[in-house]
């Protein structure tokens, strides 16, 4: 289901819309020197993550999953001036590549890069008295998805906005009977996403550089 074609695509649509900078390009450079696993999301996904967080408004993000910091950098330049973005990073050195990165791309005084497993610093955020989130982007550990999407549904605004990475993975979420945790995780994540009267929700498949994959993607209703 993967190929030189859609890869090729996914060159074709980086070169066509211009989605490499010297500073996304420092930031891959930066995450491949210190030998992090090239899984952040694509060019085209990450300009997507952009678009919705323009269309959202967003003004404040939270981000559970940093790794280097590129999808986080490209979710940072759709903030308006006074914006702030929040992400969550389990391995610190992961988090200092980021930070690095992030302060490299021009927005250290708007993120925050928060150290630790996402479950134990979501109830940190929850006891902030700052406004409410207008969009969540999951991407961490992907057993612990549904409990990113309680979490979400408690931080982020009625009319926001829930986008979920690596919710197809190959296909392999078709296997019911699967026992590895991750497929077990993101089926449990689909279905309790599909299952909620809080949400209007749909999955788009993906495919490309980063093989073939889907994001989930949620409003959260009024
Ligand atoms: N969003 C990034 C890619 C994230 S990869 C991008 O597209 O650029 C997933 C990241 O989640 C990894 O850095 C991993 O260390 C982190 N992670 C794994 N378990 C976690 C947890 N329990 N809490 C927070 N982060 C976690
Ligand atoms: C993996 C994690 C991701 O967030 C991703 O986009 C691709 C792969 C992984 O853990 O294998
Ligand atoms: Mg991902």
């Amino acid at each position: 289901m993967t190929g030189p074609l859609f890869e090729d695509i996914d060159r074709y649509v980086g070169t066509l819309f211009d989605l490499s900078d010297p500073a996304l390009d420092a930031a891959l450079s930066a995450a491949s020197q210190a030998g992090l696993p090239d899984i952040q999301v694509s060019p085209a996904l990450g300009k997507f993550l952009y678009i919705l967080a323009r269309m959202a408004g967003a003004r404040r993000i939270l981000e559970i999953g940093t790794l280097a910091g590129y999808s986080t950098i490209w979710l940072a330049r759709a903030l308006p001036p006074g914006g702030r973005l929040t992400t969550l990073e389990y391995n610190p050195g992961h988090a200092d590549v980021a930070r690095a990165n992030i302060e490299g791309a021009g927005f250290g005084a708007q993120v925050e890069v928060l150290t630790g497993a996402a479950l134990d610093t979501l109830p940190a955020l929850a006891e902030r008295e700052d406004p409410p989130y207008d969009m969540a982007f999951l991407d961490a550990d992907k057993n612990n998805y549904p409990a990113y999407l309680e979490w979400s549904l408690r931080l982020v605004r009625p009319g926001g906005v829930i986008v979920a990475d690596n919710v197809v993975r190959e296909g392999r979420v078709l296997d019911a009977g699967s026992a590895d945790p991750v497929i077990r995780g993101v089926r449990a994540f689909n279905e309790a996403l599909a299952g909620d009267e809080r949400v209007d929700a749909t999955i788009l498949q993906t495919v490309g550089e980063k093989g073939h994959d889907g994001i989930a993607i949620a409003v959260i209703r009024d």
